[in-house]
């Protein structure tokens, strides 16, 4: 019997790339997104694995890594994803859960969670998954919704807002989207052996009538300007944090397998192909340039 995981945010069959982003007059946000990373990310890196990549909106950003797992549970954005970046070997396609991550231990010496860790009911779960991955130093770039934001604090003086974005519990606002509050978010990653080396807080324009009425490339230079702030106080609705995989002896992976079985976690040497545990015995298929590992019958 496998180990019951929490349930998983399905993506699968949505135009989210399409409806949020492209067509969702979201310009400001992406932009911001955007400089957070290119602050935030080392100057190069080898192996980088993208947790809930969806159709690989940020993918380009990663242009210092050698070579990019995609992963991320909908398999139709993985194949949007594809379908934008291309079949080149630089590019691993991989529909998994966080919560099981096919990889064999200290594989990435890069990650990030970007829109993802928000549809976590049980984030520190996901985390220590994030971390058993991540080689010794490895830098870990996680993107949160901060539950601590001015809107919501606004919204709660007034009556306006039931909840309260001081209490450290996550906030479930809709099935499976969670806004967590930033001094839990930094005991989570604690608990999972990863050190804060930096924090930006970003969008902290995002609102209707700021996006209408001032120009985007000042609205952009102004929350880059203001970006710095995460380090004293973070009252964005999101929040970037850098941190460093600590707290673990072992070797990095080299020269074994890259995949393990996520049912059992037998290593599963080969590539390219349907993988067969020699485990438990499961096949993982590999179509069309994508792996995927979801236990669907769990
Ligand atoms: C809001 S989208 C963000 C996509 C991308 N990171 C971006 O910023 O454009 C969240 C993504 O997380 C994926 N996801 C949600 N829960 C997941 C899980 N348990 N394991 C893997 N992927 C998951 C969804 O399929 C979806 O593509």
């Amino acid at each position: 019997m496998d180990t019951p995981t929490p349930p998983v945010c399905d993506y699968e069959g949505s135009d989210y790339q399409h409806s949020f982003w492209d067509a969702g007059g979201r310009a400001y946000e992406d932009a911001v997104e955007a400089i957070a990373l290119k602050r935030l990310l080392p100057p190069k890196g080898e192996f980088m694995l993208e947790l809930g990549a969806g159709a690989g909106r940020n993918t380009n950003r990663y242009a210092n890594y050698q070579r990019i797992a995609l992963l991320d549970y909908s398999r139709t954005q993985l194949e949007q994803a594809r379908g934008r970046l291309g079949a080149s070997q630089r590019y691993l396609y991989v529909a998994a859960d966080v919560y099981r991550l096919p990889f064999v231990d200290g594989r990435f010496d890069g990650a990030t969670m970007i829109r993802t860790l928000h549809h976590m009911a049980e984030p520190a779960l996901a985390l220590s998954q994030v971390r058993r991955v991540m080689a010794p130093q490895g830098v870990f770039i996680l993107e949160f919704a901060n539950k601590r934001n001015i809107k919501a604090m606004l919204r709660y003086l007034v009556g306006g807002q039931d909840w309260s974005p001081y209490n450290p519990e996550p906030v479930e606002f809709a099935a499976l989207n969670f806004d967590f509050h930033p001094k839990a978010v930094r005991g989570y990653l604690a608990a999972a052996d990863f050190s804060i080396d930096r924090q930006l807080t970003v969008s902290h324009f995002r609102v209707g009538a700021l996006k209408r009425v001032i120009p985007l490339p000042i609205l952009v230079r102004l929350d880059a300007l203001l970006q710095w702030t995460g380090a004293l106080v973070q009252v964005t609705p999101s929040v970037f944090v850098r941190t460093c995989a600590i707290g673990r002896p072992g070797q990095r992976a080299e020269g074994r397998a890259l995949f393990q079985c996520p049912a059992c976690q037998t290593a599963l040497p080969g590539a390219d192909h349907n993988l067969t545990c020699e485990g438990c015995g499961r096949t993982w298929e590999y179509r069309d340039g994508i792996y995927d590992f979801r236990i669907k019958d769990a």
